[in-house]
């Protein structure tokens, strides 16, 4: 039920914070270390490379699970479009483990996807918001996400709590191989969820950043280096799929490779900046773009923060910055949507789970 809410969107939005800590709960023992279950340890351990397998925000949320993965765990990880992958595979190496990650369990691509590294005999974990689905069912293993149902068509708490998971397998898996990933990843989450939670409560601010920057506009840029970059596909995902604003995602560094020809007077650009090791270039790059016309907003981390930023997040650990620097990205969405009369929850065109192919 969506209560008072006007939307399940901005219901879903708001409960994130409250997802990162039943998350970090459910993944817990009784002593308080975050635990996985020793069969999917070894499946992770013995892989000598990891295939994540996801579609639209999933897909998203998994190519910050290879960063995590890579970094924490160390093993190597590639992420596939579900779509593609099935007419064009890669070469596989000897023990690849495949990980699946889909909100609903249903999404048709990624089934097929399933069927085909069965036959070939290799393992494979789901990552579902859905106990039972068809994923999770058909998978060797199941990781829950925990978010509880999730009926707006544009993922928010389902994105969040899948980086949240991916965080957690990462961690506890350096940890079964001996790795020391240097920081207390449960204190850090605990953090997250505060700085998500101040971000929630900015909803005047983010409606006030969507009326200045997407109310009249036809097109938006996201820009963003490392794991800014990510959050930007998913920003412009959620807003092309809810406002039908067409809006593209880019590296920092790419748009002066092509794309940089559409920045006209007044184009917004929104650009992250929460990353220490590119603030410098990615703050280069707004300028680029704004000696061009371009009506940026830039949104940064505190510590990192310059004087005309649109947004300052609060500090949280670098690698899970996505988990916060998402909340604008979805509440500006949503207000843009609103403003432009479209209807938030069921866009057109769109189905909350793809069942076809
Ligand atoms: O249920 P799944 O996570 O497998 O769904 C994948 C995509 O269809 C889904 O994330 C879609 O992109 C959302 N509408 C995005 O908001």
């Amino acid at each position: 039920e969506k209560g008072t809410y006007p939307h399940y969107m901005l219901k879903e939005i708001d409960e994130q914070p409250a997802v990162m800590r039943k998350i970090v709960q459910a993944y817990q023992n009784g002593e308080d270390q975050l635990t996985i279950q020793p069969e999917i340890l070894d499946a992770m351990k013995n892989a000598d490379r990891i295939h994540i397998i996801a579609a639209g925000t999933s897909y998203h949320a998994g190519l910050i699970g290879k960063e995590y993965i890579e970094k924490m765990a160390q093993i190597p990880v590639e992420v596939h479009v579900a779509s593609e992958f099935g007419y064009n595979m890669p070469l596989l190496s000897e023990k690849p483990l495949f990980i699946f990650i889909s909100q609903s369990g249903e999404t048709a691509d990624s089934r097929q996807v399933l069927v085909k590294i069965k036959e070939l005999g290799h393992p494979s974990l789901t990552i579902t918001n859905v106990a039972g689905s068809t994923l999770s069912r058909e998978s060797d293993y199941t990781l829950l996400l925990y978010a509880g149902p999730e009926i707006a068509v544009a993922s928010t708490k389902a994105y969040t709590a899948q980086i949240a998971v991916l965080s957690i397998l990462s961690a506890v898996t350096a940890q079964f191989k001996g790795l020391d990933i240097g920081f207390d990843l449960v204190q850090e989450l605990g953090i997250v969820a505060n700085a998500i939670q101040a971000q929630v409560d900015m909803k005047e601010e983010m409606e006030q950043i969507a009326r200045d920057f997407l109310s009249t506009t036809r097109n938006c840029f996201f820009i963003g280096r490392v794991m800014d970059y990510f959050v930007g596909l998913e920003g412009a995902l959620k807003l092309k799929e809810i406002s039908y604003i067409q809006a593209e995602g880019f590296a920092g560094g790419e748009l002066k490779h092509g794309t940089i020809a559409l920045i006209e007077e007044g184009t917004p650009v929104i650009a992250l900046a929460t990353q220490e090791a590119v603030n410098l270039s990615i703050r280069g790059n707004v300028k680029e773009v704004a000696a061009r016309g371009a009506h940026p907003c830039i949104i940064s981390m505190e510590g990192l923060q310059e004087e005309g930023d649109s947004l300052v997040l609060p500090k949280v650990n670098e690698l899970l910055s996505p988990l916060v620097s998402v909340i604008p990205m979805q509440l500006i969405s949503y207000y843009a949507a609103l403003h432009r009369d479209c209807d938030v929850d069921k866009p057109r065109n769109l189905a909350k789970s793809v069942t076809v192919e």
